[in-house]
């Protein structure tokens, strides 16, 4: 499906730029066209001759080099491909990007482009975390440059945690994904992720430990896969992915509005860890000591989203995932929630304090469906949304 495409491929100087070289020739067998950029720095980590072996085609580097300039100039260079993609992409490019900075040939480029950007980024984890990086990164999702990854792993540098440039494999869905190929292209699909607030009065709040990490994820590789994604998100840690329509809730019965007002939807995931009750009439001043004793907070169950929408009788979304956050006895409580709630899928995790899977960087589910179970190992989030994502792709066909 990617047959025929040309990609301009702009390596920045990394460590991951290695894995440029066989990106370039998993396009190639794709019959992909490549047309390589490199920056200086990228030439201390690979050779302009090994990109160009790879490629089938001289790489360009320099933005005053007159024979190239001769023979396609740079504006004709940022136009003549049908996506431009840059990997890796280092925090010093994309810091350049986000401040359309133009003093070289490869952002040089990235400014004259009329064609869509999508950036890997890779670097080290401090760097990735750097709240520069990070105001970057939203700079440029705002201008509508795609982003994949990075990953999360042990990195070069000796250091763990998320830096490390997205697996050759999921750039490629990634590109598939911009020119609209993805498994899920034309799907809509409605995600719940955070938690819920849950007001006391207008200062205080019930609330739990939900980071939003893992519904996060989840939309981010559906998105990927070409999906368009709704996500409902309660007041979550983690930044909602860029690309999706974000709805933004408080509470569970904001939530359940938000969730019936995006349907229909072809799949519904319901990864948002909502409070079970809500208080009774909530106070809208703040309370204060009084000196009487303990003030007394009546409870009303809150309604049950997930049950709601898999028992919808008409409008119902083909596939609806719930998730079960247990802590004990986690297969046997996941089986018999799947059934009360009546959903296709369940994805069963044990978020004891020990697992560190609450609020934590990794998550190891078990998939519960009509065929029986599925343990899948302990992983980042990001990979198990990715294996989520495609599994989702696959059920919906
Ligand atoms: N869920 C929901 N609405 C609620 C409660 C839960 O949509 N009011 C969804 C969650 O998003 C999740 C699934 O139901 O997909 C299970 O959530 P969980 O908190 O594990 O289950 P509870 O229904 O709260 O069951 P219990 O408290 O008995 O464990």
């Amino acid at each position: 499906m990617l047959h025929g495409k040309h990609v301009l491929l702009i390596i920045a100087g990394g460590i991951a730029a290695f894995k440029a070289l066989d990106l370039i020739r998993r396009l190639r067998e794709r019959g992909v066209k490549v047309t390589p950029v490199m920056t200086r720095a990228a030439h201390e980590f690979v050779t302009p001759l090994s990109v160009s072996a790879l490629a089938g085609r001289a790489v360009f580097s320099d933005l005053f080099d007159l024979t190239a300039e001769a023979e396609m100039g740079h504006i004709e260079l940022s136009r003549a491909a049908d996506l431009v993609v840059v990997a890796p992409a280092t925090a010093d490019l994309m810091a350049k990007m986000a401040t359309g900075q133009a003093d070289d040939l490869a952002s040089t480029l990235l400014m004259a482009t009329d064609k869509r950007v999508l950036i890997a980024p890779a670097m080290n984890v401090r760097m990735w975390q750097h709240p520069a990086t990070v105001r970057n990164l939203a700079v440029l999702h705002g201008d509508g440059i795609l982003s994949v990854g990075p990953d999360d792993g042990t990195m070069a540098c000796g250091e763990f945690g998320p830096g490390r440039m997205s697996e050759v494999p999921d750039i490629i869905a990634a590109i598939a994904a911009a020119f609209g190929h993805g498994p899920l292209a034309g799907r809509h699909v409605l995600v719940t992720s955070g938690p819920t607030h849950e007001p006391i009065d207008p200062v205080r709040y019930i609330a739990n430990r939900s980071s939003g990490a893992q519904g996060t994820a989840l939309a981010r590789a559906l998105l990927d896969l070409g999906a368009r994604v709704t996500f409902v998100t309660g007041p979550a840690a983690v930044p909602p992915p860029q690309g999706a329509d974000v709805i933004r809730v408080q509470t569970a019965r904001e939530m359940l509005s938000a969730v019936q007002g995006a349907l229909p939807a072809d799949a519904a995931v319901f990864a948002a860890a909502v409070a079970d009750w809500h208080v009774t009439g909530a106070s809208d001043q703040k309370i204060k000591k009084t000196g009487d004793g303990m003030p007394t907070l009546t409870f009303a169950e809150n309604p049950d989203i997930l049950a709601t929408v898999s028992r919808m009788t008409t409008g119902r979304p083909a596939l609806v995932v719930g998730f079960a956050a247990e802590t004990q006895d986690v297969i046997a409580h996941a089986t018999a929630k799947r059934q009360r709630k009546g959903c296709d899928w369940i994805v069963a995790n044990d978020v004891s304090p020990a697992t560190g899977i609450m609020g934590g960087a990794e998550n190891a589910v078990t998939i519960i469906t009509d065929d029986g179970t599925e343990e899948w190992p302990r992983a980042p989030k990001q990979a198990v949304a990715r294996d989520l994502a495609a599994k989702i792709a696959g059920a919906l066909g």
